[in-house]
């Protein structure tokens, strides 16, 4: 599929020799770190530099997902999850957990007629919302996942569940048409975070409840860029897990009136965890490589234990249109 470094979105500079799944086609000669061609031979002085042009194949590109290509975000987003709904619907992380109940002390606090649950995954913050709203709307990318979470609504017995396709970032929804709305683990996705926050103020009626709960990031800057490293490594889809003070200030700069921010923690085991992504082998092995070299003050943040289990911050951010 790529017919040249160039075209490898994965690569930006010379790649090593082993790059997976790609053969080097035509030789070159040896080049420096600058990724440039050097002379044989000559000193560095007399280096003559101009740019590579290595032609790498994929040597079977059935078999290797990591070089998979996505033209755009959403497409990558609609690829790692869609072939993945049953797993978001049955995995235990996302049908429970102390996030999930503060989202659904606020619905019963709040009473509300319509609900939006952007980014629903398998449908968990729509199953809360449907024993008390009049009608709830669950909205995603993914038409797997939307599929999915119709037919559990059925098997529940959840006729106010309706299913809508489309991204965060453009709703299709008239003005001040919801009560509430309500999104879990699904910003970290999100390309655009602030043109998202911006669309849920839209669809929200005056006074209306957002209830954004997500992983965050950790306030020391190490254990930040461990946690989007091994995110990243695990799921290509991923952008950020954004800290509790950039929500409240992306919150705030929308228009929003932060009511009440509660963090929290989330335990994952894993082996589900990479399961529930496919993450291929060398992306496991690359994760498990940089939980064994990470200081212990990472290690003890992130309480990893033996088989690579750990602990993720997570927050539950309530706040009024
Ligand atoms: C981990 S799942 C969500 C879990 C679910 N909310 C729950 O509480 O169980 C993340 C979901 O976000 C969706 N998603 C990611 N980016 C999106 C976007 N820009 N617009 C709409 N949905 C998006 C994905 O398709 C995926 O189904």
């Amino acid at each position: 599929m790529f017919q040249s470094i160039e075209h490898c979105p994965e690569i930006t500079e010379a790649p090593p020799l082993s790059c997976p799944g790609l053969t080097r086609a035509s030789r070159g000669p040896a080049f420096d770190i600058r990724g440039r061609n050097r002379i044989a031979g000559s000193s560095p002085a007399m280096t003559k530099v101009e740019p590579i042009r290595f032609v790498y194949r994929r040597k079977n590109p059935k078999e290797d997902r990591v070089m998979a290509r996505s033209a755009t975000l959403e497409n990558l987003v609609s690829s790692q999850f869609g072939s993945q709904a049953a797993a978001y619907v049955a995995s235990p992380v996302h049908a429970r957990g102390e996030d999930l109940r503060l989202v659904a002390d606020e619905i019963a606090a709040t009473r509300p007629e319509r609900v939006l649950d952007l980014g629903c995954g398998g449908g968990h913050v729509s199953f809360a919302a449907a024993p008390v709203a009049t009608e709830v709307i669950a909205y995603d990318l993914s038409s797997e996942m939307l599929a999915a979470v119709a037919e559990e609504a059925a098997k529940r017995g959840f006729a106010n569940i309706a299913t809508h396709q489309g991204t965060v970032e453009q709703l299709p929804f008239a003005d001040t048409s919801f009560d509430m709305v309500l999104s879990r683990y699904s910003a970290h996705h999100w390309g655009d975070v602030p043109a998202a926050l911006r669309e849920a103020f839209r669809v929200l009626k005056p006074g209306g409840r957002l209830v954004m709960a997500d992983a965050v990031a950790p306030v020391r800057t190490v254990c930040d860029t461990f946690l989007q490293a091994f995110e990243m490594l695990r799921d290509p889809s991923h952008v950020r897990d954004y800290s509790i003070r950039e929500w409240q200030a992306m919150l705030a700069a929308t228009g929003f009136t932060v009511r009440a921010t509660t963090p929290g923690h989330q335990p994952l085991e894993f082996s589900s965890w990479i399961a529930r992504m496919r993450t291929p082998p060398v992306f496991v092995e690359a994760i498990r490589a940089l939980q064994a070299a990470m200081s212990e003050e990472v290690r003890q943040h992130f309480a990893i234990e033996a088989d690579g289990s750990f602990v993720l911050d997570n927050a539950v951010f309530v706040a009024q249109r």
